[in-house]
């Protein structure tokens, strides 16, 4: 099986979709979408789409949207929640993107560009297909936020093979060094999403059933997936901020708008 065929598994494994739901992950892409001012008319790409959490959100701004991901299975289930907006779902590599220079206005991913490995060669491509004075808007959970301790704690058991890690698309001076020299002049923020789930164990429950890498990664682990699950658990009841047992995780992301030059 090659890399890109692994990451296809990975992502279709699972039910992405009600986790979204579940954890109320859903409201980043609209969000995102209000934040880089997405008009009627414009053309937009978001990359690495999933299940359309910021193309759906651009779609009904009345803009031209373009959702691209390299998982087929997500890309399905995108356009049945999408319904009847007019969107171009497209299956390609954030590596690699299928799009002539400058057809973009818009250039959007939540969570998405983060996961492919060469992190410049996504730039590079990124910037490419930005037109002249087109806005840049991205989302990557912060090294230093849950989401991050959550992906420590997961490599401390899986030790990455090679390569930067996704998180450092958390991090605004990696991110400046990956866009520099491309005429993108960027800005950050930081933002705050609530992951919801009834309990610590219906976490990792949620996870461990829904969440294509954790799915796989419980699988492998076989024996040692006791171990994992309990450090997970004990993540979620640490970083609880419900005051009951309802898990209600404060989940920070890095916000990355830019504008190309011209
Ligand atoms: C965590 S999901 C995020 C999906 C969506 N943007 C969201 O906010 O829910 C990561 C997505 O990245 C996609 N992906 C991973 N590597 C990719 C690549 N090289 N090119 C395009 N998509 C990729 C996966 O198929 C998956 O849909």
């Amino acid at each position: 099986m090659s890399d890109k065929d692994a990451v296809r598994t990975t992502w279709a494994t699972g039910d992405y979709d009600a986790m979204m739901r579940q954890e109320g992950l859903y409201e980043v892409g609209p969000r995102l979408v209000q934040a880089v001012g997405v008009r009627s008319g414009e053309d937009v790409l978001d990359v690495a789409c999933g299940t359309g959490n910021a193309t759906i959100p651009a779609a009904e701004t009345g803009a031209r949207v373009t959702g691209l991901d390299l998982t087929p299975a997500m890309l399905a289930r995108a356009a049945e929640r999408a319904a009847a907006l007019p969107i171009e779902w497209v299956e390609g590599d954030a590596e690699e993107l299928p799009f002539p220079d400058s057809a973009f206005d818009v250039v959007l991913s939540t969570f998405g560009c983060m996961f492919a490995p060469r992190q410049g060669v996504v730039a590079d491509e990124i910037a490419r297909v930005l037109r002249p004075g087109g806005r840049l808007g991205l989302c990557a959970w912060t090294p230093d936020g849950v989401i991050g301790e959550f992906f420590r704690v997961v490599a401390a058991y899986f030790p990455p093979e090679s390569g930067d890690s996704p998180l450092r698309w958390g991090d605004p001076d990696h991110v400046a060094d990956l866009f520099e020299g491309s005429g993108i002049e960027l800005s950050f923020s930081r933002s705050v999403s609530g992951i919801h789930h009834e309990s610590p164990t219906a976490a990792v429950e949620c996870y461990a059933t829904k969440f294509g890498p954790i799915v796989l990664a419980s699988q492998a682990l076989d024996d040692r997936w006791p171990a994992l699950r309990d450090e997970l658990t004990d993540l979620f009841t640490r970083t609880n901020t419900s005051g009951s047992t309802r898990v209600v995780v404060p989940a920070e992301y890095l916000v990355v708008r830019g504008r190309a030059a011209g």
